[in-house]
């Protein structure tokens, strides 16, 4: 197990402040890192191992190198480097709860960062709805400024940086990296068109890096501790620490700071396991967009690897377990909800898709349907997964084509029992246990 590094002063009842936060080496990691050379910076965090903690899993010194590293001005287009806080996938829920106890890590993070790449303006666009967390990082932000950490030649170094702290206005697709940067820039929040990548025409179609909170706050860590430090924990291929969040009915929900590799089933051991006298009966590996797992998968490693060759996902490690009084077909309908109403529009297989499965899986769900709707489900992922504009669109088919893969009999048991075998009223194959 690790020492926690992320959440290491969350139970501090000033960790948010820029006094509890220098207390503990706080803005060491950037006057240190002011004096390497923005090339080394950048292959120190190649070297660490650090991959993106927003879903992909993305290399992220590899995406900081992928931005013309000349300097700005000169006829140049200016850098940006944009910070992914709009954490709106379902179960996923690490980055408010970071920024609210530790936002400073994600401050000094950007000023090191935006300082590897080259950029004079960095964005922290925040989901709209968090109104809380938006307050906390301004404030996080106006302090780093009185201290001089943010704003002109900071520390003597000659870098100047200033941080505009944005808020969206509540759209799933404006977590989308290309999405977001349209909503930055004053545009209805809808994926672009991809090459060119935001490495070289993103915010302004300027080179920009967008990252993820929690990848953006590991950075101080790995300048102060080194590249070895950070790759020494973890798996071979999945390095460092990492916050999972875990919801739904275990016993003590929350996030667990735990190096890359760990199982659920250790995760379980240190949140007391599941709710009493229940067991697990599916769980999401990171978020609904990633495809169910069953008690079958409690060993699985939860690094990058471990998870996809379990046939899911890692995503954004948001561990929602669900005990056996759950329906799965109540669960996907909900999770496709969303998806239906998160859809941006810009493309037909998934709006018109994410409709049609919505009315589907409420015919299943009702017992109202037939087995031939199952098959049109899965013909309906089928022409969604691959075909659609963004990632949006393939994650939506994830809960269905892995819940009837592992639940197949349940789907049915609903049209046998001509409703849901959950429902107490209708209840005739589960007892009537109550979702
Ligand atoms: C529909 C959708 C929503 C997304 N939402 C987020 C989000 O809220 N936060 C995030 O960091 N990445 C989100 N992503 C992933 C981003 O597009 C991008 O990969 C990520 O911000 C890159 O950061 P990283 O390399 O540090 O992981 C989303 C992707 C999709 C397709
Ligand atoms: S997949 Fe969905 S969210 Fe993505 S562009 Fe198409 S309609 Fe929009």
């Amino acid at each position: 197990m690790l020492t926690p590094v992320l959440s290491a002063h969350w139970d501090e009842a000033d960790s948010f402040t820029i006094e509890g936060y220098t207390r503990h080496r706080g803005y060491e990691a950037l006057k240190k890192a002011l004096t390497i050379p923005q090339d080394d910076l950048i292959q120190l965090v190649k070297d660490s191992g650090l991959r993106g903690r927003g879903g992909a899993g993305f290399p992220t010194g590899m995406k900081w190198g992928f931005i013309p590293q000349g300097p700005e001005g000169q006829g140049a287009k200016p850098h940006y480097l944009v910070v992914n806080a709009d954490e709106s996938e379902p179960g996923t829920c690490k980055d408010v709860p970071f920024m609210m106890a530790n936002p400073h890590a994600l401050v000094e993070g950007v000023a090191i960062a935006s300082f590897a790449i080259r950029a004079s303006h960095a964005f922290i666009y925040i989901r709209g709805e968090v109104l809380h967390v938006i307050r906390r990082v301004q404030e996080a932000v106006a302090q780093a400024y009185a201290a001089g950490h943010l704003g002109k030649d900071i520390h003597g170094s000659g870098f100047d940086l200033d941080v505009v702290v944005h808020s969206g206005a509540g759209a799933y697709i404006c977590g989308e990296e290309t999405a977001l940067l349209d909503s930055l820039e004053g545009y209805r929040g809808q994926p672009r068109l991809r090459p060119p990548f935001p490495a070289t025409h993103g915010l302004y179609a300027s080179p920009t890096v967008v990252n993820n909170v929690e990848s953006i706050a590991s950075v101080p860590s790995i300048v102060l501790g080194g590249a070895e430090w950070f790759s020494g924990m973890g798996t071979e291929k999945s390095k460092g620490y990492t916050l999972y969040s875990l919801s739904g009915h275990v016993k003590k929900p929350g996030q667990y700071e735990a190096p890359l590799g760990i199982t659920l089933r250790q995760l379980l051991e240190l949140s007391g396991g599941m709710r009493e006298g229940h067991t697990l009966k599916f769980w999401t590996p990171g978020g609904s967009s990633t495809p169910l797992l069953t008690a079958e998968h409690l060993d699985v490693p939860l690094d990058y690897e471990g998870v996809t060759a379990a046939g899911s996902m890692l995503g954004t490690k948001a561990l929602q377990c669900f005990d056996e009084t759950t329906c799965v077909v109540r669960a996907i309908l909900r999770w496709t909800e969303f998806y239906a109403h998160e859809s941006c529009g810009k493309c037909t297989p998934c709006r018109e898709g994410t409709f049609w499965m919505v009315q589907i899986l409420q015919r299943l769900e009702d017992g109202t349907g037939t087995e031939a709707d199952i098959a049109t489900l899965l013909d309906t992922c089928d022409n969604i997964f691959g075909r659609s504009f963004c990632a949006l669109g393939d994650g939506a088919t994830s809960p269905i084509v892995s819940g009837v893969q592992h639940f197949r009999d349940e789907f049915l048991s609903h049209l046998t029992s001509g409703g849901c075998p959950f429902d107490p009223v209708a209840s005739t194959v589960f007892g009537g246990v109550s979702a």
